[in-house]
C-alpha cells in the first residue's frame, strides 16, 4: 500500500513537471535542464535521508517533497490568472493539489494532513524564530528544499533556472557570488535539523574553495 501511494505520487508529479517542461518551451526558453524537476528530484532524495536520519516518516517527507514545487508548474487546464495566483501562493496551491490526490486515493485522513502543512510551511528561503519547524516532517521538507539550494550542484540548478526565464545579462562572477555563496550561506542559517546543518557545512566547505579556483581562472590567473 505505502509502496503504491509513493509510485502514484511520484507518476502524478513527474506528468505535472512535464507540463511544466512544455510550457516553458512552448514560450521558446531553454529545455536543456529542468530545473523544476531536477530540484525536486534532488529534493526527495534528501528528504529520503533526512527523514531517516531524524526518525521523520519516510513516506510522508517522499510524498511531501514529490508535490512540494507542484503550486508552480503551469496547469494547461486553468487560464493564465489561476496559474499566475498559483505561482504567487505555491506552498497553499501545492499543498492543495496534494490533499485532493491523496484524499482520492484514500490515503489516511492524518497523513494527509502532516503532508498538507509541510507543504503549506515550505515557502521561503528564512524563516521567523531559530526553533526547528514542527510537525518533524515540515522541518525535513523544509531542509531538503533548503539544502538542494547549497552547493556546486545547486548552482548549476540554478544556472538551468535562470536559463529557463527571461533574464537580464548578468556576470559570471555575480551569479557564483551574489546569487551563490551570499544566498546559500543566508539559507544554511535557517536549516532546522542537526544532519541537514552538517551536509550543508560540507558543501559550503567546497563549493568556498572552488569559488576561489573559479574566480582565479575567470581572471586568467590560472
Ligand atoms: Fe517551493
Ligand atoms: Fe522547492
Amino acid at each position: 500500500m505505502q509502496q503504491e501511494l509513493y509510485q502514484e505520487s511520484k507518476r502524478y508529479a513527474l506528468q505535472r513537471l512535464q507540463e511544466e517542461a512544455d510550457y516553458i518551451k512552448s514560450r521558446g526558453l531553454s529545455a536543456v535542464l529542468h530545473y523544476r524537476k531536477e530540484h525536486t528530484l534532488t529534493v526527495v532524495g534528501l528528504a529520503r535521508t533526512i527523514a531517516d536520519k531524524t526518525g521523520a516518516d519516510i513516506l510522508i517527507c517522499e510524498v511531501g517533497a514529490w508535490f512540494h514545487d507542484l503550486g508552480k508548474c503551469f496547469n494547461p487546464r486553468l487560464s493564465p490568472e489561476e496559474n499566475l495566483k498559483r505561482k504567487k501562493e505555491h506552498g497553499l496551491y501545492g499543498a492543495e493539489e496534494a490533499r485532493e490526490f491523496l484524499t482520492q486515493k484514500k490515503a489516511d485522513p492524518d497523513f494527509i494532513e502532516e503532508v498538507y502543512i509541510a507543504i503549506k510551511d515550505h515557502v521561503g528561503l528564512t524563516r521567523k524564530g531559530r526553533e526547528p519547524m514542527t510537525p518533524l516532517s515540515a522541518a525535513v521538507i523544509w531542509d531538503a528544499d533548503k539544502l538542494s539550494k547549497i552547493g556546486w550542484s545547486a548552482w548549476l540548478h540554478f544556472l538551468a533556472y535562470t536559463c529557463n526565464r527571461k533574464r537580464e545579462e548578468q556576470s559570471f562572477l555575480e551569479l557564483l557570488n551574489r546569487d551563490g555563496l551570499e544566498t546559500m550561506e543566508m539559507i544554511f542559517q535557517n536549516l532546522n535539523t542537526d544532519i541537514a546543518k552538517k551536509m550543508a557545512e560540507k558543501r559550503l566547505e567546497s563549493y568556498r574553495k572552488n569559488l576561489l579556483h573559479m574566480e582565479g581562472v575567470l581572471r586568467g590567473d590560472i
